[in-house]
């Protein structure tokens, strides 16, 4: 679902695996949103909900940092995409999942895949010349 391409990289390795990460995240999502049994899927979506939480939390901070320290321009509307994003996870109503799971599984793989072509492919990629003339890879 989620595949990585070599013109996703900001060159810098760290932050590289950071994204690298969050696709597979992404992925386990799809995989168990995609398995047809009926079988109730309620504790592996809250599961990966919460580990997609946790490791954007992490991902955001660290990146959020290397803009800093770099003295980023544009470090305020790129944060406050990422608390966004931080805030409509977190919107998501656990009790609602176990009602729709298919249909709220659906709608976060969504959510990821408009935040990779938004996010990542595109405000991401405004640093990557900046933080790389700054010497950061
Ligand atoms: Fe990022
Ligand atoms: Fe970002």
């Amino acid at each position: 679902m989620f595949k990585w391409k070599d013109n996703f990289s900001v060159n810098i390795e760290s932050i590289d695996e950071q994204h690298k990460e969050l696709f597979k995240i992404g992925n386990s999502l799809y995989e168990i949103v995609s398995i047809k049994d009926g079988v109730d899927r309620y504790d592996e979506i809250v599961e990966v909900l919460h580990s997609l939480m946790d490791y954007a939390v992490y991902h955001f901070s660290f990146e959020e940092k290397v803009m800093v320290d770099n003295g980023y321009p544009k470090f305020e509307q790129h944060k406050r995409q990422h608390d966004s994003f931080i805030t409509k996870v977190r919107s998501i109503d656990e009790e609602e999942i176990d009602e729709m799971q298919k249909k709220i599984g659906m709608d976060l793989i969504i959510f990821i895949a408009n935040w990779i072509e938004n996010h990542i492919l595109k405000t991401d990629m405004e640093y990557k010349e900046f933080l790389n003339d700054k010497g950061v890879y």
